[in-house]
């Protein structure tokens, strides 16, 4: 899939984002047909002719972004905090799928003075968090479930997102230290930022708008 001259396309991740997204999407106009928002596919023609949607795996969107697939990306800052790539900026905190990025175990791990094992999927983000306070810890990378892994003993403790805390109130966890707030961005292409500058600008604009209501 190339990136067309006439055509806007949106990389959104898939499932909660996504859906949050329509509301914001709406305020532009933007509107996705019931039956193609029922379906499985995943590039989405809109009630704008110059405008799709591509919904994605949320790791995928800086990728698609970055390379300019895509020239707009819609995602989590947790997924951003992840990305090692470049040539994307991040100029709008669009405020929705709220959640925060937490250190969470059992409450034995409270307060533990030996080297935690920590297990997660967001590894640049905890090895960050845990070499800003100068603590030695062990990462072990999963997937997805972290919860599991201090019930079955396999960690310490997670560092997940948390957004109503019932997953971890379900599992018997507790939350022990508050990350960072988490929200989703506007990315955007740097290269597409200066081909495609009067109509790029014209989105961030709305979105901006948007996000603000
Ligand atoms: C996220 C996160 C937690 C849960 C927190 O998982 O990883 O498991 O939501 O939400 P809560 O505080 O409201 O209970 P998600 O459902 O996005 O799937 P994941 O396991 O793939 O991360």
């Amino acid at each position: 899939m190339q990136a067309e001259k006439n055509v806007t396309t949106i990389a959104i991740s898939k499932g909660r984002v996504f859906e949050e997204s329509l509301s914001l999407l709406a305020a532009l106009d933007i509107t996705v047909e019931q039956r193609d928002l029922d379906g499985r596919k995943l590039l989405l023609t809109t009630s704008q002719p110059g405008i799709r949607l591509l919904v994605i795996r949320s790791r995928d969107v800086p990728t698609y972004v970055q390379y300019g697939v895509a020239e707009l990306g819609i995602v989590g800052k947790d997924v951003l905090m992840e990305f090692d790539g470049d040539g994307i900026y991040e100029p709008v905190d669009l405020g929705i799928a709220k959640c925060r990025l937490m250190v969470a175990g059992s409450e034995a791990a409270v307060g533990s003075s030996r080297r935690l094992r920590v297990a997660t999927k967001y590894i640049r983000s905890t090895q960050r968090h845990f070499a800003a306070k100068g603590q030695q810890v062990e990462l072990i990378k999963l997937y997805g479930s972290m919860e599991l892994a201090p019930v079955l003993g396999l960690a310490d403790c997670i560092v997940d997102l948390v957004a109503t805390g019932n997953t971890l109130k379900a599992n018997g966890l507790v939350p022990i230290e508050h990350i960072t707030d988490i929200s989703c961005r506007l990315i955007v292409n740097k290269a597409a930022m200066k081909i495609k500058s009067a109509t790029l600008k014209t989105f961030i604009e709305q979105f901006k708008r948007a996000a603000e209501k």
